[in-house]
């Protein structure tokens, strides 16, 4: 890919040689490591940390002051809030030396990490999880799970379009208020939405929001 077909501001440094996407913006201060794939029209906000061997699919979205280290593969549609911690050595010593022995964690299509959330290494993240603010994430997340607190804990199932799922009708039917699409828990901790596959992607009279979160809940 040439260089004019992604930005990089002027403060920022990219060591070659690197993939990064057609469309993909690099922000003020950030870094991208020798080795890091990065995909198109992905967001890398001020002050982010993309470590070698690091592979990001394409349509991310990385807030302000992320580190992703080696043994973090993320995939497309994910967004990573603003100071959210990723980590990629469970018992880290300084005096011990595990360069060659990072976790790996991956985020699935279109999971999100709240603000300020961390993330211990060596799990997977659904596609389409959902990571509250603040939240300490140690375990494996379904898709669709809404994780919240410290430890983080399931809280309910939140959909493509990031609204809670409210509770099943009597055919065990979810509806999203914002899309109007239908989920179902299919077999127990596994949803699925029953009008577009996990893999599809959302068509665009689906993908520009009009109204405020406050405004679904009030439904
Ligand atoms: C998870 C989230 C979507 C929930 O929002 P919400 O539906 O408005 O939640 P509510 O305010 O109705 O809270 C429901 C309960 O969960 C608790 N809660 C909500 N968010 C929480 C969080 N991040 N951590 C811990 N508890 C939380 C509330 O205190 C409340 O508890 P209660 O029932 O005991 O009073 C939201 O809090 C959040 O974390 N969003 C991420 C924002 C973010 O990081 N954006 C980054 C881009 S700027």
């Amino acid at each position: 890919m040439s260089k004019d077909d992604y930005f990089v501001h002027e403060s920022a440094y990219v060591d070659e040689p690197c993939s990064i996407g057609k469309g993909t913006r690099i922000w003020h201060f950030s870094h991208v490591s020798k080795g890091a794939k990065i995909g198109a029209n992905c967001n890398i906000g001020q002050n982010v940390f993309i470590g070698g061997d690091v592979i990001i699919g394409s349509n991310v979205k990385i807030q302000n002051n992320v580190s992703i280290y080696s043994g973090i593969v993320i995939e497309d549609d994910v967004f990573l809030g603003p100071s959210c911690v990723l980590t990629n050595v469970t018992n880290p010593r300084s005096q011990i030396v595990r360069h060659s022995l990072y976790e790996k964690t991956v985020f699935h299509r279109g999971a999100t990490v709240g603000a300020n959330a961390t993330i211990v290494c060596g799990i997977e993240l659904g596609r389409y999880c959902f990571v509250a603010a603040g939240a300490v994430v140690t375990k494996d997340v379904n898709d669709y799970a809404m994780i919240v607190g410290v430890p983080g804990r399931q809280a309910g199932w939140m959909s493509r379009h990031g609204i809670p799922l409210g509770d099943p009708d009597k055919n065990g039917i979810m509806v999203c208020p914002e899309s109007g699409y239908r989920y179902k828990e299919v077999e127990a901790g596994v949803v699925r939405c029953l009008d577009l596959h996990e893999e599809e992607p959302l068509p665009a009279d689906k993908a520009m929001g009009t109204r405020r979160y406050d405004e679904y809940k009030k439904q």
